[in-house]
């Protein structure tokens, strides 16, 4: 291993070439290629980030991740990822040292942040998710790391990446504008049976204009979902499997805090063997935040065996006797459910589509057209649920009158 700071590039250059790997600068000292050492290359691979404007990893090439990697402050860097980056199975290692997140108690394997950094080349990104699920299974409250952090990061683009086993959530974007994820494809999937728990394909959280396009993803938890103020967000062209959907919230959970979530279009979105299709959820009751849900347009949804295609939840996890007494102070407006086609799974029976607001107009401006969902054909004709709002858009009458409650 050679030693990563206080030396020269050519020294740098000469350790590299004498030891056949780590980063190797080539002449000018701008573009680097990262190589494995048969040992742990994550302080390698951040060396060669920090130092160079462009980093390759060749195909044909793992480097075996064994230390967190911080990749924070960067500035206009490259990161051509033609090979893989795998972090170890070393679960003692990750749970005390992975970077630590206070929202929703979280660690990191990864974090990237800074400005205008692209990361693409058509390479993969593996988690070593198994013995995860496995652990996870025993003990539910093992922290489990995210795969991949863009943290504090301006301009921002992950391009023709696969992710693969990432052992808990796939991507975290926190504190971050203007990222883009084009042509990512995430498989989350075990080959025990213990299910790969809580692999949300993206969580978004304090973050302005985040894109998710062209993406493939089989996991096990929320295919997209967008967290405390997350602006501008676009999620479309995405075939989800396996999923929980494309999911806002849930939100107003913690009290004494305000969250937003504003101008979200969800547009082409193929979903199969999910849990949900496009959802809002929303904490009431005591004790709880509060926020808003503003302009969200959900479009062109074709779904298959899904369990609940169609959903608002304002009274999430909350009995109605609570969400009566405590209605929901996130307040959900401007919503459009756009063409929608598909078969649920039955789950919940003939019902399709549930609109399920706090009482008290805690929803306005709710509008869905061209919904033609139905359920598997032994439970007959589609049901259409909704209570506590006004529906409007040309599918209004499919949900009749709704329950004031
Ligand atoms: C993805 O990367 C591979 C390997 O570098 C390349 O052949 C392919 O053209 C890239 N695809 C896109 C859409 O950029
Ligand atoms: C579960 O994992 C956590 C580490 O994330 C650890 O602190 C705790 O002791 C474990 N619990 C059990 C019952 O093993
Ligand atoms: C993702 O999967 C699609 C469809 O199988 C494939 O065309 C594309 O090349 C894959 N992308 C990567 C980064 O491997
Ligand atoms: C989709 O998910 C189902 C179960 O959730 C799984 O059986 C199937 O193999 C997955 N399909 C693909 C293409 O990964
Ligand atoms: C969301 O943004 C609002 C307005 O800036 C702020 O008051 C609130 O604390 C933020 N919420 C979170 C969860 O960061
Ligand atoms: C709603 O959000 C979309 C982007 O998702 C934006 O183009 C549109 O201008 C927004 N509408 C309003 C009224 O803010
Ligand atoms: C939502 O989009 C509208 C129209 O582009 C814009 O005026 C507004 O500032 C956006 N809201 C947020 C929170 O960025
Ligand atoms: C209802 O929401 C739609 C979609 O966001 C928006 O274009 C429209 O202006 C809203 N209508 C009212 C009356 O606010
Ligand atoms: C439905 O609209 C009427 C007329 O604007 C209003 O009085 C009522 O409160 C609305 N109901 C709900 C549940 O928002």
């Amino acid at each position: 291993m050679y030693i990563l700071s206080s030396i020269t590039l050519v020294g740098v250059l000469f350790s590299a070439l004498v030891q056949g790997s780590g980063a190797a600068p080539n002449a000018d000292g701008v573009s680097c290629t990262v190589t494995a050492s048969g040992g742990d290359d994550g302080p390698a691979f951040v060396d060669a980030v920090q130092r160079c404007d462009s980093v390759k990893i060749p195909p044909e090439t793992t480097l075996s991740i064994a230390t967190r990697m911080d990749m924070t402050g960067l500035k206009d860097k490259n990161i051509e990822l033609l090979g893989t980056v795998k972090f170890t199975n070393d679960m003692t290692y990750w749970i005390n040292n992975g970077f630590y997140f206070e929202f929703q108690d979280q660690i990191a394997f990864w974090i990237v942040g800074g400005k205008n950094i692209l990361i693409n080349g058509g390479g993969t990104i593996d988690g070593s998710g198994q013995v995860w699920y496995d652990a996870f299974a025993a003990n539910s409250t093992l922290l489990r790391p995210i795969l991949l952090t863009v943290y504090q990061a301006t301009d921002v683009t992950i391009k023709n990446i696969t992710m693969t086993n990432g052992p808990e959530w796939i991507n975290f974007v926190n504190e971050g504008q203007n990222v883009i994820y084009d042509g990512i494809n995430i498989s989350a999937v075990s080959t025990s049976s213990n299910l790969a728990k809580n692999t949300d394909g993206w969580d978004i959280y304090r973050s302005d204009n985040v894109v998710i396009i062209n993406s493939n993803i089989n996991n096990g938890d929320d295919c997209v979902s967008l967290k405390p103020n997350s602006t501008n967000i676009v999620a479309s062209n995405l075939y989800c499997n396996g999923s929980h959907g494309i999911s806002v919230g849930s939100l107003g959970q913690y009290a004494g805090v305000y969250d937003i979530v504003e101008n979200f279009t969800s547009t082409n979105v193929q979903m199969h063997n999910a849990e949900n299709g496009a959802r809002i959820k929303a904490f009431a009751g005591p004790g709880v935040g509060s926020g808003i849900v503003k302009n969200v347009s959900f479009s062109f949804f074709t779904e298959a065996n899904v369990d609940d295609p169609l959903v608002i939840d304002q009274c999430y996890e909350t009995s109605a006797t609570e969400c009566a007494a405590y209605p929901s102070n996130v307040y959900i407006q401007d919503v459009t459910f756009t063409n929608f086609n598909g078969i649920s799974s039955g789950k919940t029976k003939s019902v399709v589509a549930s609109l399920a607001c706090s009482p008290d107009s805690r929803c306005s401006n709710i509008s869905v057209s061209d919904i033609y969902l139905e359920p598997p054909s032994s439970y007959g004709s589609a049901t259409y649920s909704c209570q506590n709002v006004n529906v409007t858009g040309n599918a209004a009458d499919l949900f009749g009158d709704c329950v004031i409650t």
